[in-house]
């Protein structure tokens, strides 16, 4: 059997982050999982693999929530994450920049950007738990070279994960000059149905929907493929780099 290694998913109570937990499990590796409330659906994913599975609670949107966790992570004991995912994300669809409101931008900005760059940054301020990759959960809709002009609606969810795209590129440069090896990555999962795809678009989705399971399968080989030399590089699930 293959190494067992340590996963952390951040946003771990449904859709994607939830598929990632039920892969990690399924592959034989330990999983730390958080949810803003851990609840039924996390609980029951990983209740016959209780002894390779830790919950903890995480709320990206609020700095002390980010410390509380960061803190509970290193009472667990574990002294090596090998790959770290900051799945949590919102969509409060439709966002356009002449309805929304400025609270209704901030929400986004905090949750898609701030909230995961300040994960990102005290897992690596901590000295007890060595980090080995951290993969951000960007979106096709950041992507400034390849913008998408038809996504009526999503004018701040797009913004903020263009603003998540910049800051993470900072960050792997910044842990380069210090000569750190965390490898940083931006995901694209690809247009997956979950509870945030289940809106009403205008547009048809090139190439349809794809399952939860189908893209995690796939950017769980991106990740662990991607070593120091490509980090602070944006990937599809299919493992097709992706424009800024
Ligand atoms: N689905 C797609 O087609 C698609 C495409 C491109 C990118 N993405 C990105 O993929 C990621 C996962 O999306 P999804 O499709 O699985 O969406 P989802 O089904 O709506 O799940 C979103 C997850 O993020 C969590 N979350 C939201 N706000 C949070 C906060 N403040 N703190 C901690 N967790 C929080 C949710 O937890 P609660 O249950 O507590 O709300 C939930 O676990 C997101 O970053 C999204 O932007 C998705």
């Amino acid at each position: 059997m293959a190494e067992t290694k340590t996963w952390l998913i951040v946003g771990a109570s449904r859709g994607i982050g939830l598929e990632f937990v039920r892969q990690i499990l399924a592959h034989g590796h330990r999983v730390i999982a958080t949810a803003r409330k851990p609840g039924s659906a996390l609980e029951a994913v990983v209740r016959d693999t209780a002894e390779r599975a830790t919950v903890l609670e995480c709320d990206v949107s609020s700095g002390e929530s980010i410390t509380r966790f960061t803190e509970q992570l290193v009472k667990t004991g574990v002294k090596k994450i090998d790959y770290v995912v900051i799945n949590a994300g919102i969509l409060e669809y439709p966002n356009r920049t002449l309805e929304m409101s400025f609270d209704h931008f901030a929400r986004h900005l905090h949750t898609n950007t701030v909230g995961p760059i300040i994960t990102a940054q005290k897992l690596l301020q901590q000295t007890e738990v060595a980090i080995g990759t951290i993969a951000f959960m960007s979106s096709d809709s950041g992507s400034t070279q390849r913008f998408l002009s038809f996504e009526d609606g999503f004018a701040a969810y797009g913004a903020s994960k263009a603003a998540l795209n910049q800051a993470l590129r900072h960050m792997a440069e910044e842990l380069k000059r210090k000569g750190r090896g965390t490898v940083i990555l931006a995901l694209h999962p690809g247009e997956v149905a979950t509870d945030m795809a289940n809106i009403e678009i205008t547009w048809e989705i090139d190439g349809g929907q794809i399952s939860a399971e189908e893209s995690v399968r796939g950017m769980l080989e991106v990740i662990q493929e991607k070593t120091i030399e490509r980090t602070g590089t944006f990937w599809t699930w299919e493992n097709v780099e992706y424009p800024w």
